[in-house]
């Protein structure tokens, strides 16, 4: 297990494996302002396989992949078998926007993910056009029943919480009900100014306080007859690396969980690191301070990579104090 400078263990990596995404989420990408990295600026699924095993013997036990959009990266079901076969990769997930899993699900379970978190921020069909500037939302209902029916476990839906779009709450916490979803409502963090606040006109007064969300919830629940969410303790919560914290109703098959991404600082408890499309290593999110992985893993020996890893660790910050506000998109740092 990797420590880093303040004590904490580091065995969760998120590696992103491209910026492309078949969506255009007004909070993550400019609507045709991305300009594609070229593929040499971007890690190879080779160069990723080795920089797994790298980690993996630094003591990083714990994948996630994400994007931009993962699937949308050629070979990455190979890519997902051979991560799961690492020695000393213990598991691996994946956070999707879902529309491709319809015909991957399948051969994704095959290749050993055990996880899938797919990402739908609202459950209005024309809302969901506006937010993700061109999808359809069956596409993702479809993606969430061939998650479920592939056999996931947990599937979780990632939504993002923005005052002003006025999401309709309620009907996303009854998703937990019926089916074993887990629904995520995630506070919305104004960072990646050239698309972020600037491109929304969102600022952080269009982040909901996960309070705030839980008593807006309960009020409506009573209202309607479902009753108050119970907060699980950590063993009864659906299996997971992040920072969320998880509620259910009663009688319900799944689970509702609040990410206080803004409002509650979970930083004493972080432990990953962030491997951005392009090879670069960040110690946090909300810092723009990245470390060079793929000069190190171009340069051919294992060591510079393992160097790269552990200077990351030991500068990683024990806080973000600057939250507001990196130079980065979302969709090249995958949330
Ligand atoms: P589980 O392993 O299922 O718990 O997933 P996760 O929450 O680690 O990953 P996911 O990719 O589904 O992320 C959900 C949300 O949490 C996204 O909006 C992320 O940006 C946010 N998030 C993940 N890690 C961090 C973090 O270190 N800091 C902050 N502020 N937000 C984070
Ligand atoms: N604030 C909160 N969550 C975000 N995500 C992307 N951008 C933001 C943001 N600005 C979420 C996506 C996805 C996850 C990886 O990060 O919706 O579910
Ligand atoms: Fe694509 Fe996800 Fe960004 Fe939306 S939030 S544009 S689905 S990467």
């Amino acid at each position: 297990m990797s420590k880093d400078d303040h004590g904490r263990e580091i065995d969760y990596l998120r590696i992103s494996v491209t910026d492309r995404c078949n969506l255009r989420c007004l909070y993550c990408m400019p609507e045709d302002g991305v300009v594609w990295k070229a593929h040499e600026l971007i890690l190879t699924i080779e160069e990723i396989e080795r920089l797994v095993r790298i980690a993996a013997s630094e003591g990083f036990s714990r994948i996630r992949l994400t994007g931009g959009e993962p699937l949308v990266r050629l070979g990455i079901v190979d890519l997902v078998r051979s991560v799961v076969e690492t020695p000393g990769i213990e598991s691996v997930a994946m956070t999707t926007n879902g529309l491709l899993l319809p015909q991957m699900a399948e051969q994704l379970k095959q290749a050993g993910l055990q996880r899938v978190n797919i990402s739908l921020d609202t459950l209005d069909a024309e809302q969901f056009t506006y937010i993700t500037r061109r999808g359809k939302i069956e596409d993702v209902f479809a993606g969430i029943d061939a998650a479920l029916d592939a056999g996931f476990n947990p599937v979780k839906i990632n939504a993002v919480v923005v005052r002003s779009l006025n999401q309709d709450l309620l009907a996303f916490a009854r998703l937990s009900m019926d089916r074993p979803l887990h629904v995520r409502f995630i506070e919305y963090m104004p960072v990646g100014d050239s698309c972020g606040s600037a491109g929304t006109g969102w600022t952080e007064a269009d982040t909901i306080p996960n309070d705030e969300l839980v008593t807006m919830l309960n009020e409506r629940a009573l209202a309607a007859g479902i009753g108050q969410l119970q907060p699980l303790s950590k063993t009864n919560a659906p299996k997971g690396w992040g920072p969320a914290q998880y509620y259910q109703f009663e009688g319900a098959k799944g689970t509702v969980g609040f990410i206080s991404a803004l409002s509650r600082h979970f930083c004493s408890e972080c432990n990953r690191l962030r491997v951005t499309a392009e090879g670069q290593l960040r110690p946090c999110l909300f810092s723009d301070v990245e470390y060079d992985l793929k000069t190190a893993l171009r340069a051919g020996d294992d060591d510079s990579v393992r160097d790269t890893i552990r200077k990351a660790l030991k500068t990683k910050p024990d806080s973000h104090h600057n939250r507001v506000g990196t130079e980065r998109l979302m969709s090249q740092i995958g949330g």
